[in-house]
């Protein structure tokens, strides 16, 4: 049993687990120095078609780009492009990107104010429990993407507010799959492996509703 979960101010400081989950991460620390956010914002236009402006996005299919920690953005556009996430939209769309594109794109997204469009009229008694509290086996997910799902920025941990039901509940079975194995993955797989279908899609209901 996970005890209560204390809300976590977004640069604030580390619970124990969290602790943990950094000495999982040395290596993906260093992934955002070093970017440019005005080159970034030139790279990134092209992207503004599918990811929305300054990357809020209106449309479940693309999940919103805005405040995640650049470590998190350039960890996935590099695994797209090295084909270790597999998307047919996004493999091409990182296809082409340099090392440091991809950092100056990291710090441009992760400067811009996350905006949540709309959230679902109905959350869920049971995916927000499983959120808070977690249960045997499966860490709260609070403890590390922050109760309202804010994410932690030092820590490269995503954003989860502002994704569509859909896509969490997608993501959620691709690192259950083992599809999703880059980046920070290993602290979701073990976890993701633990869900039921009707828990992944309670959590993803809980999550769009985070406003
Ligand atoms: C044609 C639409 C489209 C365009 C254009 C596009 N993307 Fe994406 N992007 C997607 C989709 C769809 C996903 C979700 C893919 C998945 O499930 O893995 C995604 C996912 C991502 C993710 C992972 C987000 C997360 O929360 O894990 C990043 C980062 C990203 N895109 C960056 C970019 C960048 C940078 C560009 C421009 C160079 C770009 N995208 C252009 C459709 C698009
Ligand atoms: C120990 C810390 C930790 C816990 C606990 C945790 N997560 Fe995560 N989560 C992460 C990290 C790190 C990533 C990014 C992994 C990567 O690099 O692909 C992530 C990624 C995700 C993503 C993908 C986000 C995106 O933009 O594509 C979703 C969805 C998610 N987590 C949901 C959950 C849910 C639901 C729970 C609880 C059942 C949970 N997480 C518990 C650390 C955690």
């Amino acid at each position: 049993m996970m005890t209560a979960v204390h809300p976590m101010p977004r640069r604030g400081r580390f619970t124990a687990g969290m602790l943990l989950g950094l000495t999982f991460l040395a290596g993906a620390a260093q992934a955002s120095e070093g970017g440019s956010i005005k080159a970034g914002r030139e790279a990134a236009q092209s992207c503004a078609a599918c990811h929305g402006d300054k990357g809020n996005s209106n449309n479940p299919a693309f999940p919103s780009l805005a405040g995640q920690p650049a470590k998190y953005i350039a960890s996935q556009l590099t695994a797209y492009r090295d084909g270790k996430r597999e998307n047919a939209i996004m493999n091409g769309q990182a296809a082409g990107l340099s090392d440091q594109q991809i950092q100056d794109i990291a710090a441009y997204y992760a400067a811009q104010e996350r905006k949540v469009a709309s959230t679902a009229a109905e959350g869920s008694v049971l995916g927000a429990d499983l959120y808070h509290q977690g249960r045997e086996n499966v860490a709260a997910c609070a403890a590390c993407h922050h109760s309202e799902g804010h994410g932690n920025q030092p820590a490269g941990f995503p954003a989860l507010r502002g994704l569509s039901a859909s896509y969490v509940a997608q993501s959620l079975k691709d690192y259950r799959d083992g599809k999703r194995a880059a980046g920070q993955a290993a602290l979701m797989t073990p976890l993701a492996a633990e869900l039921t279908d009707d828990e992944i899609d309670a959590l993803a209901a809980h999550i769009a509703s985070l406003d």
